[in-house]
């Protein structure tokens, strides 16, 4: 079950962060420009740690459990498989709206508003359906040997190196954020 709990911490981590982008967004709303790069640094993180790690592990977790025999969770792990490939693309829609943003000041701020807004909207469904749906139904299906096998198969999860650095670099955005905050 350690699988499910390192998914599950990086999911709280997530969190934090899209609680904080949540709060630069309410600024936008209210027409205050927030520190545009360290925006986009932060969805720079949340999209390359997802995508180089977190949803490789996941997809392969899910393609372990899809046919188990609960067509609940079958659905649920189609969704998410598809929801992986559709959050890449809205975070890469932010990171480019902001660099107009940082080149071209005719920008219409409420076009990259609602960008912000898709971007944390799909994030925060996608995290609501995989700790509300699919991983409880993954706990009540999935076997101890399957557990064991999965495992020995995933990418090595905690490459010092990599993990190391993401942690810092998870740090320091949340603090700067926290200290940017109004
Ligand atoms: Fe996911
Ligand atoms: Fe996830």
């Amino acid at each position: 079950m350690t699988i499910l709990s390192d998914l599950h911490q990086d999911h709280v981590n997530l969190n934090k962060l899209l609680a904080v982008l949540s709060n630069k967004l309410e600024e936008l709303k209210r027409g205050e420009m927030p520190n545009f790069l360290l925006l986009a640094d932060a969805v720079d993180y949340i999209s390359c740690y997802a995508d180089a790690y977190h949803h490789p592990c996941e997809d392969q977790m899910y393609e372990m459990f899809k046919g188990a025999g609960c067509p609940e969770l079958d659905e649920a792990i189609v969704r998410c498989i598809e929801d992986h490939q559709q959050l890449k693309q809205r975070s890469n829609d932010v990171i480019e709206a902001v660099e107009c943003v940082l080149t071209d000041a005719v920008v219409p701020m409420d076009q990259f508003t609602a960008k912000l807004e898709a971007f944390l909207n799909a994030q925060i469904e996608h995290l609501n359906l995989e700790e509300g749906t699919l991983f409880p139904l993954l706990e009540d299906v999935a076997t101890d040997e399957q557990w064991d096998k999965l495992a020995l198969e995933l990418p090595i999860m905690d490459d010092p190196l990599f993990g190391e650095k993401q942690k810092q670099r998870y740090i320091d955005l949340y603090t700067e954020l926290l200290r940017d905050m109004h």
